[in-house]
C-alpha cells in the first residue's frame, strides 16, 4: 500500500515497521499522518505472519506533536465537531504489541503516541515533553492520564504545566521507557524486542497485553478477575497444550498461534 507521509516494511520475520516520514516538519502529526499510522496499524494487526509493530520516527525526531500549522485556525466548534482527536484511540483497537523507538523529540502528540505504545525503546538522545502550555492549550490525545501513571504526580505536572522535559535517562529512571541506546542503536534494538515478542505464541501475548491494560481502567479485584478469566482462556488454545508439552519434552515449543 503507498502512503504519503508514513513509510512500512517488514525488517525481521514477524515484525512490522511503521516510520513517520515527514522530516522537514519534524514528523508533526497532521490528520493524514495519524489517519495512514493508524490504516497501517490495523493492517499489521490483521495480518497473521505479523507479531509485533515497531513504530519509529528520524533520527531527529520521533514526532514533534499534533501540526500547529494545521490547527492554528481552528476553534472549539471545527475541533469538536472534526472530532480530531477520535483517529488517535486507534491504538485501543490493535491487539498486537507495539513497541515505540524513540529518537530525538517526543514532544507534545509525539510523546502520547509513546506513551500509548506498549514499550519504548529510546536513544540516548530522544526528548520527552508536553510543551502544549506553551501554546496555550494543554494535551488532547491521552498526556494528562498516561503521563501520571508513568511518572507520578509531582513531576506529570511539572511537565506539563512548566514545559519541563525528560531525557531518555530520566525517562529510564522514571520506568517511562524500556531501554536506553546508543543513537545508532535503538531502532535495531526495538526491533529485536519486536522479534522476541514475535517469536511467541500470538494468542498468548495477545490475551496478556489485554490483562495488562485492563490495569488502567479496572479496579484491582475486577483486575485480578479478568486476568483470571484470560488466564483461564488460554487452557482453551493449542499454544498452551504445546507450550506444555515442549517444556515437560525439554525441547522448543512450535507455536500455532491457535
Ligand atoms: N507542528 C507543525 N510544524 C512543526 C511542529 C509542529 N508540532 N514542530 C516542528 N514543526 C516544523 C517547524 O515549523 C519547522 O518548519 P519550517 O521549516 O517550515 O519553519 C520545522 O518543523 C523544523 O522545526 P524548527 O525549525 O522549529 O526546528 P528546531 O530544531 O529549531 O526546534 C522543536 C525543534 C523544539 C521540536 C520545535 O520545532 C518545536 O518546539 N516544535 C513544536 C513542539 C510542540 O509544541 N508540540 C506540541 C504540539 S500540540 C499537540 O501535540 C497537541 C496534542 O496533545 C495532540
Amino acid at each position: 500500500m503507498d502512503y504519503e507521509h508514513i513509510l512500512t516494511e517488514t525488517p525481521a520475520p514477524g515484525v512490522g515497521l511503521i516510520r513517520f516520514n515527514r522530516p522537514k516538519a519534524l514528523n508533526a502529526l497532521n490528520s493524514k499522518v495519524i489517519q495512514e499510522t493508524f490504516d497501517a496499524m490495523l493492517a499489521f494487526d490483521r495480518d497473521s505472519s505479523i507479531g509485533a509493530i515497531v513504530l519509529t520516527g528520524s533520527d531527529k525526531a520521533f514526532a514533534a506533536g499534533a501540526d500547529i500549522k494545521e490547527m492554528v485556525e481552528r476553534n472549539y466548534v471545527e475541533m469538536m465537531t472534526g472530532d480530531q482527536l477520535t483517529d488517535w484511540s486507534a491504538f485501543n483497537k490493535v491487539s498486537k504489541p507495539v513497541i515505540a523507538a524513540v529518537s530525538g523529540f517526543a514532544l507534545g502528540g509525539g510523546c502520547e503516541i509513546a506513551m500509548a505504545c506498549d514499550m519504548i525503546v529510546a536513544s540516548e538522545t530522544a526528548v520527552f515533553g508536553q510543551p502544549e502550555i506553551l501554546l496555550g492549550i494543554l494535551p488532547g490525545a491521552g498526556g494528562t492520564q498516561r503521563l501520571i501513571r508513568a511518572v507520578g504526580k509531582a513531576t506529570a505536572m511539572e511537565i506539563i504545566l512548566t514545559d519541563r522535559r525528560l531525557s531518555a535517562q530520566e525517562a529510564l529512571q522514571y520506568g517511562l521507557v524500556n531501554r536506553v541506546t546508543a543513537p545508532e542503536e535503538y531502532l535495531n534494538e526495538a526491533i529485536k524486542l519486536a522479534q522476541k515478542v514475535a517469536g511467541l505464541s500470538q494468542v498468548a501475548v495477545r490475551l496478556a497485553k489485554d490483562a495488562v491494560n485492563r490495569a488502567y481502567e479496572l479496579p484491582l479485584q475486577e483486575g485480578i478477575n479478568y486476568e483470571k478469566r484470560n488466564f483461564y482462556l488460554a487452557f482453551g488454545t493449542e499454544d498452551k497444550k504445546e507450550g506444555m508439552t515442549a517444556f515437560v519434552e525439554k525441547r522448543p515449543a512450535q507455536w500455532k498461534h491457535k
